[in-house]
């Protein structure tokens, strides 16, 4: 069977592939300790899975609008107002099977076979494939720590021309937790939008914030920025809901009607049950989310202690997100293990196989000289697992 050409240049997503690994060495019995999850490892909250199995109860269990039933629309809408300032009408909003669908829906509606998108470097692992399955080209701009991993207006304006479709600006950032300050959107805004380039604003982390750091929505910038903007969000990071699958796009009317006909084709209407549990999400008790951020906080500092007191592996402070990204380049060129250590991939590999500690190197992310752990997991763990890292690492 000969498959399409546009599926001979991607892979499989590489951190859920190493998640995977990590979950088939657990099976055989080998005590792994997972850096790799990019979900909270706490139960969604009480109330919210109430409102799904009260859904079931109630048999709503059918069909619903392609885009979202229009109570969930609306309480997206009030969210978006409430949090972000963001002033979206329900026809502006189309609820999708995760932010991941709703990124695909926004590119499938926007991308020509040639079109350029911008992805700052590090990026999310998707955002490139995404792209490249739409027949656009991923100009992959590769950000500094430096510049805390922040693209520059100089950066931007050199990898702009007549191709240019969109750029991705994710803040806070995967894999590297950087926040972009209000003043950093305006200068890069200023350059994108009177040249008519789509702004897709990952804001899937906008809870999980340290240090005082402020989340700033583009969107919220002014209303020739909105007109340029697609706002991207979901429930899964901030009400740890990642198996419920609901994401939303809210965008400029013609894109969002765009994508609701795409949808309606392609998948129909996201999982009616869990519609039912976002609106609870988006509008009930929003305690649970505190405390998340709380415990995310201490096992924050923990983790970035630990890597800070390996010997070769430094890391920035995070202002977002729940992940590290961690400099391991001091270890190329050496040997571990028996393993010649030439890239993030040999040392994630061995750090697996030797201390049985799985995480995600950073060459998914588009950065070689990194790793990126995951904090979504137990102090216990952390202890643990960095106590293995820092044996494995002793013997370069
Ligand atoms: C930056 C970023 N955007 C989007 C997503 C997708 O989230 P969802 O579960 O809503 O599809 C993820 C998930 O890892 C992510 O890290």
């Amino acid at each position: 069977m000969r498959l399409a050409t546009r599926v001979q240049t991607i892979g499989a997503s590489p951190t859920l592939a190493m998640n995977a690994r990590a979950k088939e060495m657990k099976q055989q019995g080998i005590d792994v300790v997972s850096f790799t999850v990019g979900e909270p490892d706490f139960n969604t909250p009480e109330h919210i899975a109430a409102a799904g199995i009260e859904a079931i109860r109630e048999g709503f269990t059918r069909y619903t609008p392609a885009a979202g039933i229009p109570e969930l629309k609306e309480a997206i809408c009030l969210k978006l107002k409430r949090d972000n300032g963001l002033q979206y009408d329900p026809a502006d909003v189309v609820v999708s099977n995760g932010a991941k669908h709703s990124i695909y829906n926004v590119l499938q509606a926007l991308i020509d076979e040639g079109d350029e998108v911008i992805v700052p470097a590090p990026y999310w692992v998707s955002y490139t494939e995404m792209v490249k399955l739409n027949g656009g080209s991923p100009v992959i701009v590769s950000t500094k720590a430096g510049d805390d991993f922040k693209l520059r207006p100089e950066q931007l304006k050199a990898h702009i021309n007549d191709r240019t479709k969109a750029i991705f600006i994710n803040s806070p950032n995967n894999p590297t937790g950087a926040v972009y300050s209000q003043t950093e959107l305006e200068d890069l805004a200023e350059i994108l939008v009177p040249r008519g380039i789509v702004i897709i604003s990952d804001e899937v982390y906008e809870k999980l914030l340290y240090d005082g750091a402020k989340f700033t929505s583009v969107a919220a910038l002014g209303p020739e920025v909105k007109e340029h903007t697609v706002t991207i969000n979901g429930v899964s990071k901030t009400y740890a809901m990642t198996g419920w699958r609901i994401g939303y796009a809210a965008a400029p009317r013609a894109l969002a009607k765009a994508m609701a006909n795409i949808q309606s084709h392609a998948t129909s209407n996201p999982n009616a049950i869990a519609q039912k549990a976002a609106v609870v999400a988006l509008t009930g008790d929003q305690t649970p989310v505190k405390k998340m951020l709380a415990e995310f906080t201490r096992r924050r500092e923990q983790m970035i202690a630990e890597i800070n007191a390996i010997p070769g592996l430094s890391c920035r402070k995070p202002e977002g997100a729940f992940y590290i990204f961690a400099h391991v380049a001091s270890f190329f060129g050496k040997t571990i293990c028996g393993r010649k250590i030439n890239g993030s991939v040999d040392l994630a590999e061995v750090l697996l196989t030797e201390g049985h500690v799985a995480l995600v190197p950073g060459a998914a992310f588009g950065d070689d000289n990194y790793v990126r752990f995951s904090y979504a997991t137990s102090l216990d763990a952390i202890e643990k697992g960095m106590a293995r890292v820092k044996d494995v690492l002793a013997q370069a």
